[in-house]
């Protein structure tokens, strides 16, 4: 394995190699969950609840509480539409395949579009989303995860891609969407032909920026530098520098790479990142021999990144920035330590796969250019201990016995796996309190969790953070650096909330204390604060509302009290969807919500209703009174 071996104690060494039987371990932590469910619920029930309550509790819709006071939780529902809270509305702001030019069709619901159209309209599948104010105009970049392809193919008898044009489509409707958007009579919509509006797929060339620049992993024959790329794809959360700038994360990168000899074997590096012979579907290889493995068997290793991209110059080239590391990035986090180094959280969303924190070299400084802060500085993993202390370990030549950064910034996960870090249930969003020196990573599920290793065979046997086998419901982890400082390397943690179903279970299935009946869900996956210091989540869950899910209804969006445990469902989304993303107006009267993939089913209208295509969406949610939200 590798030298940090002999700095981990023999407790930690036990634990990575010789795993104790699944039943032992649950049973512990089992007892653990528990005790926290106490403190939580003592915390909540017993502490500033009843002071501002009386005789508050937490379970049932009725009385709660302290968060923004003006409205109840709204109930679980299996609507095909939006529920908010009665004195709040919401509206459409844009949909896949509107138009973002004068001279962009309108979106054709019978052919679903074209790969000409598609280029000039919004996205597919909207995630993470920023509002930038550029020169006194708003400008909303949101990320286009992946196509729908039973809807946006729905024009074909197959529901797949069936001509080249269906495949560029596809490409086409990746990526990021920049738009401007304006409020007029009181509903949001997008500005065409504004001078930000831009699309970004598939196919848009990219600077490859960091230490794996022109490394001999990333080149290829088209590329033979190993500096320039095409395009981003499976962007799924994102974040924002304080220069301005947009970071949009590439996840599931591998899906769209397959191999056209069907007896190619792919590399075991390949393979840690799930790239195989078969892609998803996509058929993009079809179109592109790049993303045939057995001819171009580095393409691959040129995505798995986060890239950074200026909203305000839609002539800029986007900088893959491989300092960040290569994995399935979910969100990026950053934020300014005190001493003036950028930190930036980032999960990797897969079973058993790792919790990372990047720590630039240089200092911000404000009013600089700032531009290549991200391309110097050090990976860290996360490696968590049962008694709530955890650590950053620096990934580096010394302690993963790799040879290079740059072999570090393209295979992070063999990076993580030689220094022991802990497997984690399925890393999502990470969110830093703007307001106390503490982040939250949402750690949405895993079915392996106690049973199957992860891809590199590292145990994923029960731990402190990741508290039940067989997780079906996910939980929040929260840390506080020691002395509030992001960059110091050690930290403590705790349980946010264990999302469970206690009507169904009275086990730590159940959840924590703070899971009641009335705001009950499973899968929290996006996360992110206001500037009052509420935490939002969201979740892309199981909707079925049977059985282990009975009562939770549709994906929906909750607000949390970091102080209390306390938390309120704020929204339900329409069927079959999953809610993601989120961004404030200035005034933070509107929240702009992302909808995506309503209806990928088959069983959904969202949001135009009758028999119309269900297109995601981004929604404007305010109160009636048009007052700040929070
Ligand atoms: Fe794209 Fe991990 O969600
Ligand atoms: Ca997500
Ligand atoms: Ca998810």
């Amino acid at each position: 394995m590798s030298a940090s071996e002999d700095e981990i104690s023999f407790d930690e060494f036990d634990d990575t190699h010789y795993p104790r039987d699944g039943a032992t371990d649950f049973q512990k932590i089992s007892q653990t969950v528990l005790s926290r469910r106490r403190f939580l619920g003592q915390g909540a029930k017993f502490g500033a609840a009843a002071f501002v309550m009386g005789t508050t509790s937490l379970t049932g819709l009725a009385g709660c509480t302290f968060l923004p006071e003006d409205f109840s939780g709204v109930e679980a529902n299996n609507k095909d539409t939006v529920t908010v809270p009665e004195n709040y509305n919401w509206h459409v702001v844009s949909m896949w395949g509107d138009p973002l030019w004068s001279n962009s069709l309108p979106f054709d619901p019978v052919t679903r579009g074209t790969a000409e159209s598609q280029l000039l309209a919004v996205g597919d599948n909207n995630d993470g989303m920023v509002l930038f104010e550029i020169d006194e105009k708003l400008v909303l970049a949101s990320n286009n995860e992946y196509v729908n392809r039973s809807i946006i193919y729905g024009n074909r008898a197959s529901k797949k891609p069936e001509t080249a044009d269906d495949v560029l489509k596809g490409m086409a409707g990746h990526g990021v969407t920049i738009a401007e958007i304006r409020e007029t009579d009181g509903k949001w919509g997008i500005v065409k032909d504004s001078p930000y509006n831009r699309r970004i797929t598939a196919n848009t060339p990219m600077d490859i920026s960091g230490p794996a620049r022109g490394h001999d992993m990333m080149k290829t024959a088209a590329d033979p530098d190993g500096a320039t790329a095409l395009g981003t794809w499976n962007n799924c959360g994102s974040g924002r520098t304080p220069w301005g700038t947009y970071l949009t994360c590439e996840e599931n990168f591998n899906g769209y790479f397959s191999s056209s000899d069907e007896n190619y074997t792919p590399s075991d590096a390949l393979k840690r990142y799930g790239v195989g012979n078969k892609d998803w579907g996509y058929a993009w290889a079809s179109v592109d021999e790049r993303f045939d493995i057995s001819k171009n068997p580095n393409e691959p290793n040129r995505f798995g990144y986060v890239v950074e991209i200026d909203p305000e110059n839609p002539d800029s080239v986007p900088k893959k920035r491989t300092a960040l590391g290569r994995f399935k990035h979910e969100n990026a986090e950053l934020v300014v330590a005190a001493n003036g180094h950028v930190v930036v959280y980032l999960g990797d969303d897969e079973r058993g796969e790792f919790l990372y924190r990047f720590v630039s070299a240089e200092k911000y400084r404000e009013g600089d250019e700032n531009r290549d802060l991200l391309d110097a500085g050090t990976l860290f993993v996360a490696r968590f201990s049962d008694d709530g202390t955890g650590k950053w370990i620096p990934l580096t030549p010394e302690t993963t016995g790799m040879t290079t950064q740059a072999e570090i910034s393209i295979l992070t996960r063999q990076a993580a796996s030689a220094v022991g870090a802990t497997t984690m249930d399925r890393p999502e969003w990470v969110a830093v309190n703007p307001i106390r020196g503490e982040a939250y990573v949402a750690l949405t599920n895993n079915k392996n969790r106690g049973k199957k290793p992860n891809a590199g065979g590292n145990p994923a046997s029960v731990n402190g953070p990741n508290p039940r086998a067989e997780n079906l419901y996910g939980q929040i982890v929260r840390w506080r650096p020691v002395n509030n400082d992001h960059t110091a390397d050690e930290f403590n943690w705790d349980l946010f909330v264990v999302a469970g179903n206690p009507t169904v279970h009275n086990d730590a299935y159940g959840g924590s204390e703070n899971v009641n009946i009335g705001n009950m869900f499973n899968s929290p996956d996006g996360l992110s604060f206001d500037d009052s210091g509420y935490l939002w989540i969201q979740t892309d869950g199981n909707y079925t509302d049977e059985g282990d899910f009975a009562g939770m209804g549709n994906n929906q969006m909750l607000i949390g009290d970091p102080l209390t445990g306390e938390i309120k469902r704020f929204m339900v989304g329409p069927k079959e969807c999953e809610i993601t993303g989120m961004a404030w107006s200035p005034d933070r009267s509107t929240v702009f919500v992302g909808i995506q993939h309503p209806g990928e089913k088959g069983n959904s209208h969202f949001p135009e209703g009758g028999q119309s295509v269900p297109r995601s969406a981004i929604i404007a949610v305010s109160r009636k009174d048009g007052t700040a939200i929070s």
